[in-house]
Formats: C-alpha cells, sequence, structure tokens
C-alpha cells in the first residue's frame, strides 16, 4: 500500500489543488482531490482482471468547477438533498439558507461542501482524513462545525469513508459522497443489475422534493429486493419516475441502524460486483438524470444515465417531514457515520 500526492491544477480564484492515490498491493487505486474531498478515480479489477476506472470524473480541475452542479464524486454537505424552500424551524427559530435549486436548498446551498479545498492528513499507508471547519452562518447554517471525512483504500479493494462532525451550537447535518458508478467503466448504467436492501421509498413531488409520504416498492418499479436491472423499467410511464427524468428516490432501507447491507451494483460485461453498507437510515438512487452530454475523463463522452449514484444518507427534506429519521446535530455531540463501498468480480 502507498499514499502518493501530485499538483491537480489551480482554482479560478488561484488555489492549489492536489490529486492523492492511495495504491493497494493488487495494483488498485483510488484518487481523490483535496477539492471538495472528491473521489476522482477508483480503479478495480474486472473478472480478468483487467483494470476499470469505475468512477465519473473530469480530466481537469476547471471541468470540475465548470460542471459544479453535477457534483461528480464530490463530498456533499452540510446536508445532501433538498430542502423545501430553504428553510426549517430548530429549537423555535427559523433559519433560511442558501437556494440553489429553483425554490429549494440542494446539497448545502450555493458554496456547499463540494466546492472548498479541504486540509488533509495521509494516514499510514493507506487512509486520507480531510477536515474544515465549516463557520456559524454558512449557507445558513447555524453553528461552528468541525467536519472530517476520512477515506480508505483497503487491501481487498474496498473504499470505506467515515464522517464526523461536531458543532458548538444546534444544527442539521447529513452528509454524503456524489460517486457516479459505472462499472463497466463506459456506456450507461442500463444493464448493470441493482438490489437495494428496502420495502419502502419516500414519495417525491414534481420537483424531486420528499412529500413525506412513505410508499411501498411492491408491484412498483421501484422494487429492487431482488436484482433487477436498472433500465428494466426506468422509462415506465409512472408519475413518480417521469417526473423526474428516471431514478431520484431515497429508498428506506430495511434495517435502521448500525453498518448494514444497503445495495448490490452488478455489471454483467465486467463481473464488477460493488457492494454498498452503511450506517444511515436511507440511500438516494439517483441514475445521473441530469447529466447533459459533456466530456469525461480519458476522452470518455458521459450523458444521462452514464452512471448511477447510490448516496448513503438522511431522507432528504426532513426538517420539514417531521416523520423522517432527525438530522440534527446538538451541540456537544458526535455525528459518526460510515459507508462502505466494496469490490469484488465473478
Ligand atoms: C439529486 C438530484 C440532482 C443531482 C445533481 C442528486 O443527489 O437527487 O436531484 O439533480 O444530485 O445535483
Amino acid at each position: 500500500m502507498s499514499v502518493t500526492q501530485v499538483p491537480f491544477g489551480t482554482t479560478r480564484d488561484g488555489s492549489k489543488v492536489t490529486l492523492l492515490r492511495i495504491t493497494n498491493s493488487m495494483g488498485c487505486y483510488l484518487e481523490l482531490l483535496d477539492y471538495g474531498c472528491t473521489v476522482h478515480a477508483l480503479s478495480v479489477p474486472d473478472r480478468d482482471g483487467r483494470l476499470t476506472d469505475v468512477t465519473l470524473g473530469y480530466d481537469t480541475l476547471g471541468e470540475y468547477e465548470e460542471h459544479d452542479d453535477a457534483y461528480l464524486g464530490a463530498a456533499v454537505g452540510r446536508h445532501a438533498n433538498r430542502i423545501a424552500e430553504g428553510k426549517f424551524t430548530l429549537n423555535g427559530h427559523e433559519y433560511t439558507l442558501a437556494k440553489n435549486n429553483g425554490e429549494n436548498h440542494l446539497h448545502g446551498g450555493i458554496h456547499g461542501f463540494d466546492k472548498y479545498i479541504w486540509s488533509y492528513t495521509v494516514s499510514g499507508d493507506d487512509s486520507v482524513t480531510f477536515s474544515r471547519l465549516s463557520p456559524h452562518g454558512e449557507e445558513g447554517y447555524p453553528g461552528n462545525l468541525r467536519v472530517s471525512i476520512t477515506y480508505s483504500f483497503t487491501r481487498e479493494c474496498s473504499l470505506e469513508i467515515d464522517y464526523r462532525a461536531e458543532s458548538d451550537a444546534d444544527t442539521v447535518v447529513n452528509l454524503t459522497n456524489h460517486s457516479y458508478f459505472n462499472l463497466a467503466g463506459r456506456g450507461t448504467v442500463h444493464s448493470h443489475l441493482l438490489q437495494i436492501y428496502a420495502d419502502f421509498f419516500t414519495e417525491n413531488d414534481g420537483g424531486c422534493l420528499p412529500t413525506g409520504r412513505i410508499l411501498e416498492v411492491t408491484d412498483t418499479p421501484m422494487d429492487f429486493r431482488q436484482p433487477k436491472e436498472i433500465g428494466a423499467k426506468i422509462d415506465a410511464d409512472w408519475e413518480q419516475l417521469w417526473s423526474v427524468g428516471g431514478y431520484d428516490h431515497n429508498f428506506v432501507l430495511s434495517d435502521p441502524s448500525g453498518l448494514k447491507k444497503a445495495a448490490v451494483l452488478f455489471c454483467p460485461d465486467t463481473g464488477i460486483v460493488m457492494t454498498v453498507h452503511t450506517t444511515m437510515p436511507g440511500v438516494q438512487l439517483y441514475t445521473a438524470n441530469a447529466l447533459t452530454p459533456r466530456k469525461g475523463k480519458n476522452t470518455a463522452r458521459y450523458k444521462e444515465r452514464s452512471g448511477v449514484c447510490l448516496e448513503t444518507q438522511y431522507f432528504p427534506n426532513a426538517m420539514v417531514c417531521h416523520n423522517f429519521p432527525s438530522p440534527v446535530l446538538k451541540a456537544g455531540e458526535v455525528y459518526s457515520h460510515r459507508t462502505i463501498y466494496s469490490f469484488t468480480a465473478k
């Protein structure tokens, strides 16, 4: 195992960005940027031992900055996904957040965690911890929040992400990673088989905001309890899908507590299997519906459905839908969550 560091360009405002590569003894590697704690590349073996980069990204920092609304590989926060009308009430006080998705707040706002260059420390030969202080009032959130995100890459090709945060005032925290996976390394993800360990999903309104209703997946295109091709029902004439252009929904994981299996993704072409474990209660299945045609890494061309995100999280809009698990972090308490993406081939 080893960790190497190389420059990865300069932001528009003149700050230097570093690429860190963690390589394991099989020659597989994870590449990270300190810009947005971004997963830039994740190279794992297919069934014939050939390395395949299974995440979407760009060749240059300029492209990450230009297309910042896609959040390719980034850490998102303070609050992943949407909060209706960019406001919430906590301890009787109404907080107003930045609105960056029509009337709503999305992925931490105009200048969310994905757009900062984070400090980092390298631990041993297999992990990197990024940290930053998100000041009181940032994008409208209360409390000075100390955040750290540790990425480890194991000998067995697992990407382990540990999130930790503490605030000096009650606040809201819901951190995730926005990697788009494509286990073929090209094309769309329609033929990938997906299994999600969820009997229920949260209903969206036409603006992709959870309404608060929790619906059964049974007899709907949301039923991924057995492995199913992502493309099998994606274009079904069903309002939940066509209103958001594909899958863009939060699944209610059947086991709400502890570190448990959330999803399995399999690519029949390469044989690569990705298994997701998380301590979070939900996972957002997002099929890159808004990924307009563009150039990606190494001459790749991306478009809608070129990748699939499995964003582990508290349910979106939970500050408005009070029946959802609460993303409130009390002053002095520790936010601690873990998500693992592990890779094998068959
Ligand atoms: C959201 C989508 C959004 C995408 C890119 C996903 O997490 O659920 O609605 O378009 O991120 O911003």
